[in-house]
């Protein structure tokens, strides 16, 4: 088990785990939202989760992906099987990670942009406005779209099951 291998799989699991604690940050920010419906803390507290979830996401996803490939390679596996052996659960894997950076870059993130365009057109006293809210709430179902498919690589991942 070497140390680059180590070091790769401590640094990928972290990132796993900070990807999908997006979801209980959202569980959590959701609920003081609601408790300060129309007060100028749920617009504060609504653009915090954005600019948390938008900051946890990137670093994780770069991560995840930088260690992957490292620990690919060290373990003398290849890319989608390109030029080489893929292991089944990790082909997998890697198909579900491409559809969840495509997933983020044309559902997400123009949908957290619009929402982030709705909490500047806010009221000038900080209250949030119905169209963000609606936007609010898509996101929030677009997360746990997103937290589930990162879900299924972690079960893939410690599962390791026999696939092809
Ligand atoms: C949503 C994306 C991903 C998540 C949540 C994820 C999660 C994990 C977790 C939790 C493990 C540890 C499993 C264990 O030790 O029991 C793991 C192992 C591994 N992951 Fe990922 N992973 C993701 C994407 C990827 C990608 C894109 C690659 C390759 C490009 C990759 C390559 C690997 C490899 C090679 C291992 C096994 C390392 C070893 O045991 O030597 N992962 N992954």
């Amino acid at each position: 088990m070497g140390a680059v291998r180590n070091i790769l799989l401590i640094i990928h699991i972290i990132s796993a785990g900070l990807w999908i604690t997006e979801e209980f940050i959202s569980f959590i920010m959701r609920r003081l939202i609601a408790a300060n419906r129309g007060k100028p803390a749920e617009l504060t507290l609504a653009n915090a989760t954005l600019v948390i979830n938008g900051t946890f996401g990137p670093l994780a996803s770069m991560g995840i992906l930088l260690t992957g490939i490292g620990m690919t390679l060290n373990n003398g596996w290849v890319l989608l099987g390109i030029g080489g052996y893929t292991p089944g659960w990790l082909f997998v894997k890697q198909v579900i990670y491409i559809v969840l950076i495509v997933f983020v870059m044309v559902v997400l993130r123009p949908q957290s942009e619009k929402l982030a365009a709705a909490f500047k057109a806010a009221t000038s006293d900080g209250s949030m406005i119905d169209e963000a809210r609606e936007l609010g709430s898509r996101m929030w179902t677009l997360g746990t779209i997103h937290s589930l498919i990162v879900l299924v690589n972690i079960i893939l991942a410690v599962w390791k099951p026999a696939i092809g």
